[in-house]
């Protein structure tokens, strides 16, 4: 059984979500933490929680993108530099696409590939030497229920979860053969409440497709969010104590799991209905909402949220 006390744990994405609260709890079981994220004020606040919450614990903060390599290179010899060591990695960082793959822009495809898969194969290149150093490693990448099955609208996250499963899987393997001190673990979160729907980018494609408007796309999704962080973050430190090839989180992870793997081509026709049945409903709400907001004579339609949110918000 591993344990955390005194050990040095590097996380990205720990300004938000699932990242804090991997920071607050490793803080508490007595880790010392390197954090990063793209946010700097949201990596503000997560060090200011954790330094209220644990004083002893020794707290470096990085404003980093991880699809930046040199960057991320730069970040884990500093980490070891001011801590002495590093020995956890959580590649944690990610973000959500929704889009057709007919209507998609190459340059959301780079995007997402670029953070999904990209920065954890930085991380875990760039962590892994000082993680042998250490004597005791662990490399955390988190894929997601989209690493087990796929879904219509979500290719782009599809694929960089499927890339980072398979890539985790086989560094696992790897570490295994080489006994060098570190493992690794792959992490699939179901839906868990954090701000990755409301910070998704959700292309003009998927409105009439599978949703009404860009937003009620990520509120729609944010609806399948049914786990909290703080338990998602427990369960991926429990996987990793007991130094778990996998870690499923949630009803729904571990449902998703067992359809692909006893039905792996008819869970699709399965999740073909369900989306079609989904869509319909998200339509008709839409409809709903803009007759209520023009009997309101407040003007202000779903639809006129379309354009909105292109981007990221995070
Ligand atoms: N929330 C879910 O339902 C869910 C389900 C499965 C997998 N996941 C995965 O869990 C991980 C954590 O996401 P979360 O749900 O906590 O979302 P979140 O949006 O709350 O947190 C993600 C954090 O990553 C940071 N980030 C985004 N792009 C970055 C970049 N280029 N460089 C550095 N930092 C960046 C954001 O600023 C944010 O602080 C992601 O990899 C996500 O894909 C989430």
């Amino acid at each position: 059984m591993k344990h955390f006390d005194n050990k040095v744990a590097a996380i990205t994405g720990a300004g938000s979500g699932m990242g804090r609260s991997l920071a607050v709890q490793l803080a508490g079981a007595g880790c010392h933490l390197a954090l990063a994220d793209r946010n700097a004020i949201g990596l503000a606040e997560t060090e200011r929680i954790v330094r209220a919450l644990a004083p002893n614990v020794r707290v470096t903060t990085r404003e980093l993108d991880v699809s930046d390599r040199d960057a991320m290179f730069a970040w884990a010899d500093e980490a070891a530099a001011a801590h002495g060591r590093v020995n956890l990695i959580f590649n944690n960082a990610g973000v959500a696409l929704s889009s057709t793959i007919d209507g998609m822009s190459y340059s959301d495809l780079e995007w997402i590939v670029n953070i999904n898969f990209w920065g954890v194969v930085h991380g875990t290149k760039a962590f892994l030497p000082h993680l042998k150093a250490s004597g005791d490693g662990h490399i955390v990448n988190t894929s997601s229920v989209f690493g087990l099955f796929a879904q219509p609208g979500m290719s782009g996250y599809n694929a960089t979860k499927f890339a980072v499963r398979g890539f985790t899987e086989s560094l696992r393997q790897e570490l295994d053969m080489m006994r060098c001190g570190v493992s690794a673990t792959c992490v699939h979160p179901g839906g868990i409440r954090t701000n990755i729907a409301q910070a998704s980018r959700v292309a003009s494609n998927m409105v009439g497709f599978m949703v009404a408007s860009e937003q009620q796309g990520k509120d729609e999704f944010e609806k399948f969010f049914i786990t909290t962080a703080d338990d998602a973050a427990r369960t991926i430190l429990t996987g990793v104590r007991r130094n778990a090839r996998r870690v499923l989180i949630g009803r729904d992870a571990r449902a998703a799991d067992w359809l692909a793997r006893s039905l792996p081509a008819a869970y699709q026709a399965l999740v073909v209905m369900s989306a079609r049945r989904e869509a319909a409903k998200a339509r008709k709400r839409a409809r709903r909402a803009e007759r209520e907001a023009t009997l309101n004579g407040t003007g202000r339609t779903m639809n006129n949220n379309a354009g909105k949110n292109q981007g990221e918000t995070a």
